[in-house]
């Protein structure tokens, strides 16, 4: 396991540039008076809101649950303008934020996870999961061909992530957001049993990593930890599964629900990775 990959290795001779950027008249404005940074920071966050709000209540829709009595293409109509001002937002004022940041941004592993991540997610809304909720939920050809490639960056992103030191428990925003999707998409003795599994994995990591191992253990606590992580993945991935293949009278199918699952998650990878910035 590394530091990480960063835009540092991977084009050195951007060295120049990215040192110059810190006295660029975009730095000077966005440490200036006029709005301030923080401002800036607010409006990242805002936008980010914006983006999981609308990929969480189409994307549920998919999932046959969330606002279930309206079509899915009604809500993805409802919803377009507020994520494509989200996905502008997050972009624009990331560009000015970042170029405040830029020595910092160039040697971090997180930014790299979140740019493979916003490109994954770009791809994964606009080229599959808008015109799969616009077609209520039958995916064609094109948007195949998309969730192919935006699924593979995903896929990059989240190694990146889990195998860059430091950052790599940022993994656990993940877990908590998979778990929380499938609460309201399990049903009935499915439900039950998941979330009855999950409760027992939790209470059985808390007894371990508490009073097993000693809390401040470090040497103990990493490989159980681990451990953990890995049979929260195996639990919620097999939940998740066995939701692609039940459900009647629910738009779309498996592909449908894959797409997604995947098409909220790659957010989730985005903002972990942000706010992981600030320790790698
Ligand atoms: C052009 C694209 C982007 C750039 C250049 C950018 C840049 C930045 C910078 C410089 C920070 C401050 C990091 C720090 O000092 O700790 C930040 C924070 C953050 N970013 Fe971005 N960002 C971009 C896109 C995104 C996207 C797509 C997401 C979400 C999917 C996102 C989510 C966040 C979050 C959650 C934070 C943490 C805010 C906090 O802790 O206060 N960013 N970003």
């Amino acid at each position: 396991m590394s530091g990480g990959l960063t835009f540092q290795s991977l084009i050195p001779q951007a060295s120049p540039w990215v040192e110059s950027l810190a006295t660029s008249p975009v730095a000077v404005f966005v440490n200036g008076p006029t709005f301030g940074y923080a401002t800036w920071e607010v409006g990242h966050i805002l936008s980010l809101i914006l983006i999981g709000g609308t990929a969480i209540l189409m994307n549920l829709r998919l999932l046959g649950a969330g606002v279930t009595n309206e079509e899915p293409r009604e809500i993805y109509r409802n919803l377009r303008l507020w994520q494509n001002i989200g996905v502008v937002g997050i972009i624009v004022t990331g560009i000015l934020i970042g170029s405040a940041n830029g020595v910092k941004l160039y040697n971090s592993s997180a930014f790299t996870v979140k740019m493979i991540a916003l490109l994954s997610g770009i791809i994964l809304t606009y080229g599959v999961s808008r015109p799969v909720t616009l077609a209520n939920g039958a995916v064609a050809l094109l948007p195949k061909i998309w969730f192919a490639i935006g699924g593979a960056l995903f896929l990059a992103s989240l190694w990146v992530l889990c195998t860059s030191v430091l950052i790599n428990v940022g993994v656990y925003h993940l877990i908590t957001a998979l778990a929380l999707i499938l609460i309201p998409v399990t049903r009935g003795r499915v439900r039950l049993g998941y979330i009855a599994g999950l409760a027992a994995l939790i209470i059985a990591q808390f007894v371990h990593t508490h009073f097993i191992i000693k809390p401040d253990d470090y040497a103990h606590l990493d490989p159980v930890n681990k451990v953990y992580t890995a049979l929260y993945g195996v639990w919620l991935v097999g939940a998740a599964l066995i939701t692609l293949f039940r459900g009647k009278g629910e738009v779309g199918g498996p592909l449908t629900k894959l797409v997604a699952y995947v098409a909220i998650l790659v957010w989730v990878l985005g903002a972990t990775a942000g706010r992981w910035i600030a320790y790698q």
